[in-house]
């Protein structure tokens, strides 16, 4: 579907690169010829994931908390001094709860808009001050998730997703003076290693929900997001596609 070669000579970082979604984006991305920087916070999951992605391409890992400036201006640093630049920037690291919206607690709130909004800001502004701004160039996607009728059964994860998707359409008129593209992805009920923090009669039998009848795989999203950040995107900016079978459209996602 792409050139074997769209991606060489490029640098790119895709926090969460060490499972799911994350991995698939960092593999398809290091089969089209980037290097690839992958980050989150369990060392263990990102040294087994590198030594995989490492048999495809050029990869290094680095522990990374996204909501811990201090954290990310390090990872910023690393890419700085071992490459000097950073080409694409995928938000894919974050997570939530399953949970009524009554009975999220001020905690469980906080940790969740912290991880899914406040995080991705700060690799975004990092990002963006270090490498992109003063490179005149730069992609960003953020992997959100489906809000597209608000998502009942995670609102602080909806919520804080929905923050992401306004920020992609603001950062995208405010950084075009600088050629950086902003794009995002929304997947829908996906085939992945983040479903199993949901309990199995919340996911069991989700397929009938959606028009398409399945479940999206990884590489399903990979392939959006490598469009997105990729030259054949070079028009697009400010955008949120969905990757979801339909589901926005149509069906109730979970019984609650
Ligand atoms: N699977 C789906 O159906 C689905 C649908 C829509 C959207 N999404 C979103 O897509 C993304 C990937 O999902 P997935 O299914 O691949 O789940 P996953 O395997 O749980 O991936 C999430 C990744 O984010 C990392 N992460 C979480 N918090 C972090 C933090 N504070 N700092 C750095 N890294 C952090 C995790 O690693 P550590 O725990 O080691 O930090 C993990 O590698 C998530 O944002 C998810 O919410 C998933």
């Amino acid at each position: 579907m792409f050139e074997a070669n769209l991606f060489q000579q490029k640098i790119a970082l895709v926090t969460g690169g060490a499972t799911g979604i994350g991995y698939a984006i960092a593999e398809q991305l290091l089969r089209l010829g980037a290097k690839v920087y992958i980050a989150s916070r369990k060392e263990e999951k990102l040294v087994q994931a590198v030594v995989k992605l490492q048999e495809i391409g050029p990869c290094e890992y680095q522990v990374c908390d996204i909501r811990n400036t201090e954290s990310v201006q390090h990872l910023a640093d690393t890419i700085k001094n071992h490459d000097g630049r950073l080409d694409i920037l995928v938000n894919n690291a974050g997570g939530q709860f399953p949970s009524l919206a009554e009975d999220i607690t001020e905690k469980g709130w906080n940790a969740v808009i912290n991880n899914n909004l406040n995080g991705t800001w700060y690799v975004t502004q990092t990002m963006a001050k270090q490498f992109f701004i003063p490179q005149q160039e730069g992609a960003i996607v953020n992997i959100i998730v489906n809000i597209f009728r608000g998502f009942p059964g995670i609102a602080h994860s909806a919520a804080a997703r929905a923050g992401v998707d306004n920020l992609t359409k603001t950062l995208a008129v405010e950084w075009s003076k600088y050629h950086i593209r902003v794009n995002a992805v929304a997947p829908g009920i996906i085939l992945s290693s983040g479903l199993d923090n949901y309990p199995p009669e919340m996911i069991q039998g989700i397929e009938r929900t959606i028009p398409m009848k399945r479940l999206g795989t990884v590489d399903e999203v990979a392939w959006l997001t490598l469009f997105l950040a990729g030259p054949m995107a070079a028009y697009i900016t400010g955008e949120t596609v969905y990757v979801d079978g339909g589901q926005r459209l149509w069906g109730n996602m979970f019984e609650l």
